[in-house]
């Protein structure tokens, strides 16, 4: 299993913060954000990873992760996404090379969790996985609805939610997730969307799904980003289960 991580786009939603540096390398507490998802692949025994970067800060990423080997990365290789703002799944294809046909597990450069995904790693078969989470603002992510233990569809950014179950930003994929990123169309936001990927798995009868256990957040927005950092400063200070989710 590769691992890639997905730290392009231009951080709008972080503006000021984003003139002077890339989003995924602002603090999240101590740590610059990417830090997080690196770890959750490293610890899942993901060593082989590709970081797509982007915009006007990429090459801050170098200096900040260099070589991967501090973080038990074995092999750490670069793309650098063009189209700015192009979406998820537009990053996604640059990925095509390094998969080299192997499945891949995907996480946002901007998902910080404590979960472990070890097991999904190592029982993946084929198809897609998705990491599901209860939120209490289900109008920001993509909603997943359930029928029956099974995922029927996923919609983004709802008005009307169905659930309040959100699709994270942890995906594993076969193989085939290439050919269907080149099937879908740009969105309203001007994005190649991954729920649309996501949904032609869901179609083909090849998407299973896992609840994320553990702590999960974006760190995109500013609400996001303050909360994230609240969480790990107070896990690292050795706070009670209690005390870390409420805040
Ligand atoms: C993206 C995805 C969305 C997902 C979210 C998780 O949203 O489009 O489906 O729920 O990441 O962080 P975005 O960060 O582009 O708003």
């Amino acid at each position: 299993m590769k691992g890639v991580v997905l730290a392009g786009g231009l951080g709008t939603r972080l503006y000021p913060l984003t003139h002077a540096t890339n989003k995924h390398l602002l603090p999240v507490y101590d740590k610059p954000m990417i830090y997080y998802p690196v770890q959750t692949l490293v610890s899942a025994g993901i060593k082989d990873i590709l970081i797509v970067v982007g915009g006007p800060h990429a090459g801050d990423f170098i200096r900040v992760l260099q070589n991967g080997k501090e973080f038990g990365v074995t092999h750490l290789e670069y793309a650098y996404q063009t189209s700015g703002d192009g979406g998820i799944a537009d990053a996604l294809k640059l990925a095509q090379d390094f998969a080299d046909e192997e499945p891949i597990t995907v996480i946002l450069g901007d998902n910080c969790t404590d979960a472990d995904i070890t097991f999904e790693v190592n029982n993946f078969a084929d198809g897609a996985v998705i990491f599901l989470k209860e939120v209490e603002d289900p109008q920001r992510f993509g909603i997943a609805e359930v029928k029956d233990s099974k995922v029927v569809s996923i919609e983004e950014k709802p008005q009307n939610p169905k659930t309040n179950l959100a699709v994270t930003g942890l995906y594993i994929y076969d193989n085939q997730v290439f050919s269907h990123i080149k099937k879908i169309k740009s969105s309203a936001r001007g994005q190649l969307e991954i729920t649309d990927v996501n949904n032609i798995y869901i179609k083909g009868g090849k998407l299973r799904w896992a609840k994320l256990l553990g702590f999960w957040s974006d760190a995109g927005t500013f609400e996001s980003l303050y909360r994230t950092s609240v969480f790990w400063a107070r896990k690292s200070l050795g706070k009670k289960e209690k005390e870390l989710t409420n805040f």
